[in-house]
């Protein structure tokens, strides 16, 4: 799994080479992290879910009394510019939104001028391989942000809450951590959702009051199970379910629907993907292709 360089990167209104393109050194996402982002997944050109990312974006920049003066039509032309720039078929896009420059002491009223940046990169998703043995998680001694204080919920560019987690992750065989709450119940891994299939046979994922960032592909996901007839339950999740869990697995737009099949050194279930994980991948995947079929940029 990586991720190459952009060689163009849109700034503002403008497509920039890799290395003219820049922010001020005032930049406050730079100085406090004070800034927003998504990241999509792009497919034949196609980014997908575009409409449900603006959505959040704008979610985010309205909790952190952001202003956006972009329109998503706007938006999603900067987006394609920039896809076409890079000639970017299979890849990621991030749209990083920065509340510009301005003192520290200012007001958000009087911080009106975000910048705004959009990279396209060439992305190898992990190896198929990887859909099948599946992947080891961690449980982190980091705590996820309380959502009084910081809440997940905000994609923000602040990442150090996760950053922390992944640093602190023991073994180098891991590929994801996950975050408990004060409560001790799990959250949500460093970049990622978490699921799990109880004994029940039920899905089951943290639920929004456990502290977490609603994921459009947890959405995505839950659309699925449901729609599958599966029952699917949000609830405060302890960690030792996860240990009893028949299978798990984690969602993010870059990783689609990737199983757990190990918890440190216990497998999950018959420690390989579970047959409700594979069906779900299988439909989210025939979701996908649906979507770019019938995608079509708006008109400005
Ligand atoms: N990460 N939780 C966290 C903390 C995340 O950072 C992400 C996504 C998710 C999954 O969200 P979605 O399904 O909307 O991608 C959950 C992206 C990939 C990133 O940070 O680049």
């Amino acid at each position: 799994m990586k991720s190459l360089p952009s060689p163009y990167i849109l700034v503002g209104d403008e497509i920039f080479a890799h290395h003219e393109a820049k922010v001020s050194a005032s930049d406050r996402g730079f100085l406090y992290g004070d800034g927003i982002y998504e990241t999509l997944r792009i497919y034949q050109g196609i980014p997908f879910e575009m409409e449900e990312h603006l959505g959040r974006l704008r979610e985010s920049a309205d909790a952190l009394y952001m202003f956006l003066p972009w329109s998503d039509e706007e938006l999603a032309q900067k987006i394609r510019r920039t896809l076409e720039a890079n000639d970017t078929q299979e890849g990621r896009l991030r749209i990083t939104v920065t509340r510009g420059e301005g003192d520290v002491r200012a007001r958000p009223e009087d911080l009106r001028e975000p910048v705004i940046v959009i990279r396209a990169q060439p992305y190898e998703p992990p190896a198929e391989d990887f859909y099948h043995r599946g992947v080891s998680v961690e449980i982190s001694e980091r705590i996820r942000n309380l959502p009084d204080a910081l809440d997940p919920a905000i994609k923000s560019g602040n990442l150090l809450n996760n950053l922390l987690a992944r640093f602190e992750m023991r073994s180098r065989n891991t590929f994801e951590t996950l975050l408990p709450n004060a409560r001790g119940e799990l959250t949500e891994g460093s970049l990622s959702n978490i699921f799990l299939v109880d004994v029940q046979g039920r899905l089951v994922t943290p639920s929004a009051e456990s502290g977490i960032l609603l994921g459009i592909t947890r959405k995505w996901v839950m659309d699925l199970a449901i729609g599958r007839g599966l029952e699917v339950v949000e609830k405060g999740v302890k960690a030792a379910e996860l240990y009893e869990a028949r299978e798990a697995f984690i969602t993010a737009s870059t990783l689609e629907i990737l199983p757990v099949t190990r918890v440190e050194d216990k497998p999950i279930g018959h420690g390989e993907a579970g047959p409700i994980t594979l069906a779900l991948l299988e439909a989210y995947r025939k979701g996908v292709s649906d979507y770019i079929q019938s995608f079509r940029w708006p008109e400005l």
